[in-house]
């Protein structure tokens, strides 16, 4: 997969430098070309002698070389990269590419390069979380830099916390996954996901007990299969998954009104528990208890159908899904509403109890889909597994159904200029 790639590695002052040694040997065991740069601090840490023999390379160090200059160039090295990894990723680099500064030559090919960077901080818990820190990462990532998380655990000047730097396994199966075929690559997703509130006053609300972790793994599966995901998420204690275009509502009408502007797509999801019902009256103040009278009622009204309206739209995207959350009856339930909803595949989630699905990372579901003429359903039911497992699982059936009418469509199309196109390449 890497065969040929060229990979221009900088490694920056960190203890963590000597991890790059393993880096570079994987690397090269997948014939990718690696140049590396060593800044004056990370020469501290490991020897250019070491990253030589290993990348089988001279390494670069000084900008001021005349020698380098003549023979490779700081403009060259930079733009002859396919990838530019940064591991180890100081604090002080990250935080003088948060600010545009070239004071060495790391920072100056960095500077003046438009390739892809991927970058692997490592450092001091505390340096880590320092507010300057998280900042600059803010806006690196704001440039889509792709980050490889640091881990948390015992750090060799023995403190504990996050900023230990991913291994060099992991590193490389960011680099591979960045150079992977992506499946679902130009494709337009819709995810909706999480609970939505209903506001029955400004302090109080309708709701229910979903986290939105089934949500967040499939938009992150779809993300990985190169998908744009545009994520319309009510109000969780997750992290928002990376890469999506996010969209934070609080109701079943905020939802709805977001799935329509994001409309036309060729993907959409309904993961979010959606309420059924919302309040008929949203009072504007808070409603105040008063001794000797009786609860006030709450007169509901149906919240409006999103599947069914996604479903039915005239902007309606080749492939619908929806989930069905059930604590009984599940298979009745889910193929009554795949029929009802005009949907193409439900995903029938057991609810019941017993499951003790809602928060945990595991979850029980079973997928119905119709048969090309629509006549018949098929059921599959998984074991219970992780709901990321459930996510990629999901995702591997959608890339699979992508495949199926792009080849049909070839078979059947004499003139390609009828093919159908992904609506997120247009
Ligand atoms: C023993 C030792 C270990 C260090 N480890 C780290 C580290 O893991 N991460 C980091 O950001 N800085 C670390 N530093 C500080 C950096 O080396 C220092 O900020 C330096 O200016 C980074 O330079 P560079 O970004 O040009 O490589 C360490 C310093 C020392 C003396």
């Amino acid at each position: 997969m890497l065969n040929n790639k060229n990979i221009l590695l900088i490694i920056s002052g960190g203890i963590a430098a000597y991890k790059s040694l393993e880096l570079i040997r994987g690397l090269r065991k997948e014939r990718a070309n690696v140049r590396c740069i060593l800044t004056k601090n990370g020469e501290k840490f490991v020897t250019p002698m070491s990253l030589a023999a290993l990348s089988e390379h001279k390494v670069y160090t000084d900008l001021w070389s005349l020698k380098d200059e003549r023979e490779m160039g700081h403009i060259r090295l930079s733009r002859e990269a396919d990838l530019i990894v940064i591991a180890p990723a100081s604090a002080n680099l990250i935080a003088k590419m948060a600010h545009g500064l070239a004071d060495d030559l790391a920072s100056t090919c960095l500077l003046a390069s438009d390739k892809p960077i991927m970058i692997a901080p490592a450092m001091n818990p505390m340096m880590w979380n320092h507010p300057a820190t998280q900042n600059n990462m803010k806006i690196l990532l704001q440039r889509d830099i792709i980050q490889i998380e640091p881990k948390s655990g015992e750090m060799a000047c023995g403190e504990t916390g996050i900023g230990r730097m991913s291994e060099p396994d992991d590193i490389l199966s960011s680099i591979k996954d960045f150079f992977s075929e992506k499946p679902l690559k130009n494709m337009k997703a819709i995810v909706t996901s999480g609970p939505t509130y209903e506001a029955i006053d400004p302090v109080r609300f309708l709701g229910n007990r979903s986290s939105g972790k089934q949500g967040h793994a499939i938009a992150t599966a779809l993300i990985q299969a190169g998908a744009h995901v545009h994520y319309i998420t009510g109000p969780t204690h997750l992290p928002h998954p990376k890469g999506a275009t996010i969209i934070e509502i609080e109701s079943a009408e905020e939802m709805l009104a977001h799935v329509e502007k994001n409309l036309p797509a060729d993907l959409f999801i309904g993961a979010a528990a959606v309420c059924d019902w919302t309040v008929e009256t949203d009072h504007l103040q808070k409603i105040k208890k008063k001794d000797n009278l009786t609860p006030p009622q709450l007169n509901l009204k149906e919240n409006p159908d999103i599947l069914k309206k996604v479903s039915l739209s005239s902007k309606r995207p080749q492939l619908v899904i929806g989930f069905a959350a059930e604590t009984e009856n599940l298979n009745n339930n889910a193929k009554d509403k795949l029929k009802h909803k005009n949907c193409d595949w439900i995903v029938g989630n057991e609810i019941s109890p017993e499951q003790n699905v809602f928060g945990n990372s595991e979850n029980q579901v079973c997928l119905f889909q119709y048969t090309e003429d629509r006549k018949e359903i098929i059921q599959t039911d998984l074991p219970r597994m992780t709901k990321i497992k459930i996510a990629q699982k999901l995702v591997n059936e959608i890339i699979h159904y992508f495949e199926t009418i792009q080849k049909d469509n070839r078979n059947e199309c004499t003139n390609p200029s009828l093919n159908v196109v992904p609506y997120g390449s247009q």
